[in-house]
């Protein structure tokens, strides 16, 4: 007969241990409303993940505020404006000067670590490698998880709330009822091949360039390690590309009559990043909350994928809060109406800043020459330059 599963009671449990669950495990726990987190992968996969890595100020200041760490303000580079390059010349905006606000860079990888130290300082209760395999009772005021850690060892999670912060291929979102939610989504012909190398900045600011080649972005990580990306195929082998190829590749693309050239060196890492454009609606069931990429995705154009996941972590912390200190649950009724209103403004933005950056494929020359006078209109207007400020810093928290 098979072994029963070692009973863990808590109040909230939390399915996933990305920068979402962890934020929401350690706002919890300082609040002392006790949790768990299960996260299916290791440890050392999170930290070696290469995600996008620009931050709003509200990220910011929930990472400090809260007491996580402060090394964002120290490793972290505030970014005072972006640089949208089209027709071989460069539009800076200066988001301090338009909308008095500012974007931090700091890769995603970097938020993971402080996290996770801080959940590991404050003794949280975060299982690495376990595998969720099922969930129970949701629309009961007790709903239950089922999970095996890397021994094979069984447990069932007894918790008031279950929140599902597992990612966008999300296990507690394929387990609500099929019939009462509805998924909203947009794939896109393009991937980005994206590359980390070891060679200076090639400029002060992040550059998101439209050419007839595709689309370019020249990032960073620090003064001596870039992150750039191109528009390519879903399809594209990594291995097809040496990097004299990448390198002629990203410059034809930021390429114009000023001559300005990238600054190369040694590439160490390169992937193709599939992305998709995608909303479950509603964000919850019963006593389930979904929150970050397992409840909505968007592409890394508009850099919104974090900064989005953290709004929602606000939200349901807040609800939460109110919950456990009152008994009411009309917050947690609100969670899911009141977070899909910035998710559906960040899916516009991303939307937006996605077609008017790429090339479409296929080449519809119309689409390609229309997309060159929405940035002409965009960057002519200190009007088109605000709106496209405001939304790149971030809208003020719920
Ligand atoms: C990155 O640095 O990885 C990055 C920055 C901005 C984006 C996407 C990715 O929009």
């Amino acid at each position: 007969m098979a072994k029963s599963p070692h009973i863990l009671k808590t109040k909230v449990g939390i399915i996933g241990g990305g920068p979402a669950g962890l934020m929401l495990s350690h706002l919890l726990a300082k609040t002392g409303i006790e949790n768990i987190v299960v996260e299916m992968r290791d440890h050392e996969t999170i930290r070696n993940t290469h995600r996008a890595g620009i931050l709003e100020a509200q990220a910011v200041s929930m990472l400090t505020d809260s007491g996580v760490d402060s090394r964002v303000l120290t490793d972290g580079d505030e970014h005072a404006g972006i640089d949208l390059r089209f027709n071989g010349e460069s539009h800076p905006l200066d988001f301090r000067e338009l909308v008095d606000a500012t974007v931090t860079l700091y890769a995603q990888n970097e938020v993971f670590v402080d996290l996770s130290a801080a959940r590991q300082r404050d003794q949280g209760d975060v299982r690495y490698g376990c595998e969720v395999t099922e969930i129970l009772d949701m629309d009961t005021s007790t709903p239950k998880f089922r999970f095996t850690d890397a021994q094979g060892n069984q447990f069932e999670v007894h918790a008031d709330v279950i929140v599902g912060a597992d990612g966008s291929r999300s296990f507690a979102r394929r387990q609500m009822p099929q019939t009462l939610c509805q998924d909203f989504k947009v794939t896109y012909p393009f991937a980005w091949f994206g590359i980390l190398t070891e060679a200076p900045k090639s400029a002060p600011e992040l550059i998101y360039a439209n050419s007839p080649h595709g689309f370019a972005l020249i990032s960073q990580r620090s003064e001596n390690v870039q992150r750039m990306y191109f528009q390519c195929d879903p399809n594209e082998d990594v291995n097809a590309w040496s990097d004299d190829r990448i390198w002629a590749e990203l410059q034809q693309r930021v390429d114009g009559p000023d001559n300005f050239q990238l600054k190369t060196g040694p590439i160490f890492d390169k992937t193709v990043l599939g992305f998709r454009s995608f909303v479950r609606e509603p964000l919850s069931h019963g006593r389930m909350f979904l929150i970050g990429d397992a409840g909505h995705t968007v592409p890394p154009t508009g850099a919104k994928g974090l900064n989005l996941a953290f709004a929602d972590v606000k939200v349901l912390f807040e609800a939460l809060d109110s919950f456990f200190s009152t008994g009411s649950d009309k917050l947690l009724e609100g969670y899911s109406d009141l977070a899909l209103k910035r998710v559906w403004k960040a899916q516009n933005f991303s939307y937006w800043m996605t077609s008017m950056l790429h090339t479409p494929v296929g080449g519809d020359p119309f689409m390609a020459k229309r997309a060159l006078g929405e940035l002409e209109t965009v960057t002519s207007s200190r009007f088109g330059q605000q709106y496209l400020a405001e939304s790149y810093t971030g809208w003020p928290h719920a």
